[in-house]
């Protein structure tokens, strides 16, 4: 376990018993900028999580301690209501504990310690892990439906912390399953289950690049996927979101499309066509078909989304002429973070051993490499 009780105890010199929760970060297999299109997506969560441990006080504040930032925040519980995001990290747990008491959840006065292993800026959703796991903390017994948890969390990001996201990362990190990638459907809040075949492996490779381009940009996409709508509505009147349009209706209509909208939205509707696909090939262990729907999906990040970024780029196609590389596409919200590949078994050591020393060359920074296996969802440690 990534947090032990002693260590909680000792921070807050209480005599209870911490109660620990954990919710993981996830890896996102394939459909991006999907989500919030209300699309399909097909992420797994991870073993690397969230911990959060919670201590009834006899203060009258949250008191909120970062075991990784090794920093403390308060904030009075009657202020709560009050709070404005800070630009920091306590916002992500100040952010979800007001959205508990607008749900009818209050805040009680407690001590919360957090220890992540789920590395940030990695686009591997620390944020959501945190979100996730805080909330379990703060609801202890009260009961809400696990839907609702997942949507808590992403209001908690959206309208406190200020980041527009969709609902994939905290979804996955409540309903993440050990066996298998869960494709969600966006639109109506569904998963299903999708195996994985036995002979592949998922490698996230992190870049260390996180290019700060991040909210802005992922706030411009979502601005010009509304514009395609718009655009799409004046001949198709019945179309909500990109979710409504076919690949076959979009490519007959595209020309009417003003430009930027349009490549905007050739990547949501195609890669919510990919999810789909690769679900199929990975339920018939097609490696060559899925490792080939990565390929696109990259490609389609890279030039019709415009998320992608040079480092990325070349962890990606260095990998694609590894030997026993099946596919590799960025994954998470973009400019920076990890690659998702699917690798033999026994080429991952060699794998590893080439796209590191190859972007260290180039890049003067070793990558981190983390094999991803699907880990369960949110629940107490
Ligand atoms: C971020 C957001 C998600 C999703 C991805 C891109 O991780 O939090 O909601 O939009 O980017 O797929």
């Amino acid at each position: 376990m990534a947090l032990l009780p002693g260590e909680v105890v000792a921070r807050f010199s209480g005599s209870a018993e911490p109660v620990i929760y954990r919710a993981p970060g996830r890896v996102n297999l394939i459909g991006e900028h999907t989500d919030y299109n209300l699309g399909f997506v097909l992420p797994i969560a991870l073993d690397m999580a969230c911990y959060t441990a919670i201590l009834p006080a006899d203060h009258s504040c949250l008191r909120i301690y970062s075991r990784d930032m090794d920093r403390e925040f308060c904030i009075g519980v009657a202020e709560l209501t009050f709070a404005k995001p800070r630009g920091e990290w306590s916002d992500y747990v100040v952010g979800v504990a007001r959205e508990l008491a607008t749900a009818g959840f209050p805040i009680e006065p407690c001590d919360l310690y957090i220890a992540s292993d789920v590395p940030a800026g990695a686009g591997l959703s620390s944020s959501a892990a945190l979100e996730i796991a805080t909330a379990m903390a703060l609801l202890g017994e009260r009961r809400m439906g696990r839907i609702e948890i997942a949507r808590l969390g992403q209001r908690a990001e959206s309208q406190f912390v200020g980041m527009p996201c969709g609902i994939m990362d905290q979804y996955a990190a409540v309903f993440g399953h050990s066996g298998a990638a869960l494709k969600i459907d966006c639109r109506s809040l569904e998963h299903e289950y999708v195996q994985l075949p036995e002979n592949v492996r998922i490698i996230a490779v992190n870049s260390m690049v996180k290019h700060e381009l991040g909210t802005s940009a992922y706030r411009q996409r979502v601005a010009e996927c509304q514009e395609a709508v718009a655009a799409i509505r004046k001949s198709d009147p019945h179309v909500q979101s990109l979710r409504d349009v076919t690949l076959e209706r979009f490519q007959a209509i595209e020309a009417t499309i003003p430009e930027i909208a349009r490549r905007r939205a050739r990547h949501v509707i195609s890669d919510n066509r990919r999810v789909v696909d690769f679900s199929a090939a990975a339920r018939s262990g097609d490696l060559a078909e899925m490792g080939r729907l990565f390929v696109a999906s990259h490609r389609s990040m890279q030039h019709d989304y415009e998320i992608s970024c040079e480092e990325i780029d070349f962890l990606v196609d260095t990998a694609i002429e590894i030997p026993g590389v099946y596919g590799a596409r960025m994954t998470g919200g973009g400019f920076g973070g990890c690659t998702v590949n699917l690798v033999a078994p026994e080429a991952v050591a060699n794998f590893e051993q080439h796209l590191g020393a190859a972007y260290q060359e180039w890049y003067g920074k070793a990558p981190a490499f983390y094999e991803c296996r699907p880990a369960e969802g949110a629940s107490r440690a």
